[in-house]
């Protein structure tokens, strides 16, 4: 069955000021998900915020709460996450030693389970992990910092995955994280992308929400 296409606008780039009111308009321009983007200045050389905003975000929205993990030894932290309110928790391949108990740990705390591969790491690292999986995110960027450039050859890695989906009839979906914007968006949806993550593309614009359709609009045109 073929998965609805879904915008996660990424609060990263939100202003912080008034973050209630930056996801009411996400929330207006047909956002599906939130994507809550956690970064420790370790894994990542940037800091950015932690369960206790992923609560806030819980008691704002009733949109699906996706939690990327830039973080070192994240086992340590999945029940603060999913007592925030996360619907589903990612990690970095890179990072987890004992990937299949990690996500065996996700599901025991009834979220989704994602799977992170930064740009330099090849799909074949995932292989058997895939069948576990509900979620795998291909960053298209590296990691640590919004407002980056869309690294083009994500594209190939995105139809990679797609093929080997569908040849192990397996049912996760495709997400893609960096430099996401208005320009790329369709080429990244035609090459079997599912979850589109966007966060200077939405919140550094004039209006937050008419970005967010106008985003919308163009992947939902490749349903
Ligand atoms: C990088 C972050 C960003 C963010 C999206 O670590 O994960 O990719 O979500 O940021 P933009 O859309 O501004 O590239
Ligand atoms: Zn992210």
């Amino acid at each position: 069955m073929k998965a609805k296409k879904i915008l996660a606008p990424s609060i990263l780039s939100a202003d912080f000021r008034n973050l209630s009111q930056q996801i009411r308009y996400v929330e207006l321009g047909g956002a599906d998900w939130i994507h809550c983007d956690i970064m420790d200045g370790k894994f990542v050389p940037n800091i950015s915020f932690g369960p206790m905003i992923v609560s806030a975000v819980r008691r704002i929205t009733n949109l699906f709460i996706d939690v990327h993990l830039m973080i070192k030894e994240p086992d340590n932290f999945l029940e603060d996450f999913a007592k925030a309110g996360a619907n589903c928790i990612s990690v970095h391949q890179e990072e987890v030693v004992h990937l299949h108990r990690t996500i065996t740990k996700i599901h025991e705390l009834n979220c989704k389970a994602g799977v992170v591969v930064n740009p330099a790491t090849p799909l074949n690292t995932l292989e058997n992990i895939l069948e576990y999986v509900d979620l795998v995110l291909i960053m298209s960027v590296n990691p640590g910092f919004g407002g980056q450039t869309f690294i083009e050859s994500t594209l190939k890695k995105i139809k990679q995955l797609k093929k080997i989906r569908s040849e192990n009839k397996l049912d996760f979906l495709i997400e893609v994280d960096g430099g996401i914007d208005k320009k790329n968006i369709k080429s990244i949806s035609n090459s079997g992308c599912d979850v589109f993550v966007a966060g200077s593309s939405i919140f550094n614009s004039d209006n937050i929400s008419a970005a967010t359709i106008e985003l919308k609009n163009i992947i939902v045109a490749q349903d």
